[in-house]
């Protein structure tokens, strides 16, 4: 049976199979992973038995924006309502009941947020990516 919860005491290395599968979150080490999980607002994860197969993530003011970040699904486990699941706990979370707007980024999984609510119409975003910078600003 999957379970799922919103409590963030467990390994942060039992994340990693799962990070290794999305391209954006691929070479994520544990201690980085260690603080990640620390400082996020909302840590979703399903698990199967003992093991990680799905996650989300939020970080927010929690009264006004929120964004929702690493939504994965294991391979194995895909097109069985886990990722719509971790959704529907991070949109209907008690802790984030007073936030006017969610947002979060995707490249090719329009058609599964769309069915959860969300809109692209407002295509506002602009990134800055350290790692595409020169060394020198990384390092300052
Ligand atoms: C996107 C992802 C999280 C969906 O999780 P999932 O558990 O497989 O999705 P669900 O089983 O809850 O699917 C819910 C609905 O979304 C649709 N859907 C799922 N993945 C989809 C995809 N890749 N493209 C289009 N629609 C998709 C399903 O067909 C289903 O629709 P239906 O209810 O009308 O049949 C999962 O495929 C995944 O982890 N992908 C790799 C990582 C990734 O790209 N994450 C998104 C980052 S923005």
């Amino acid at each position: 049976m999957i379970t799922y919860t919103d409590h963030k005491d467990f390994a942060p290395a039992a994340l990693l199979p799962l990070f290794e599968q999305a391209p954006w979150a691929h070479g994520r080490t544990v201690i980085e992973t260690a603080e990640m999980l620390r400082q996020t607002d909302l840590f979703i994860t399903a698990w199967d038995d003992n093991r990680v197969i799905g996650c989300g993530r939020v970080l927010t003011d929690y009264v006004y924006r929120a964004s929702i970040w690493d939504v994965i699904v294991d391979a194995a486990y895909q097109g069985q309502d886990v990722g719509t699941e971790i959704m529907h706990r991070i949109l209907n979370h008690p802790a984030l009941h007073r936030v006017e707007l969610f947002w979060l980024c995707t490249r090719d999984k329009h058609a599964f947020y769309e069915n959860l609510g969300f809109s692209a119409k407002e295509q506002t975003g602009m990134v800055w990516d350290r790692r595409q910078r020169p060394a020198s600003s990384r390092d300052e």
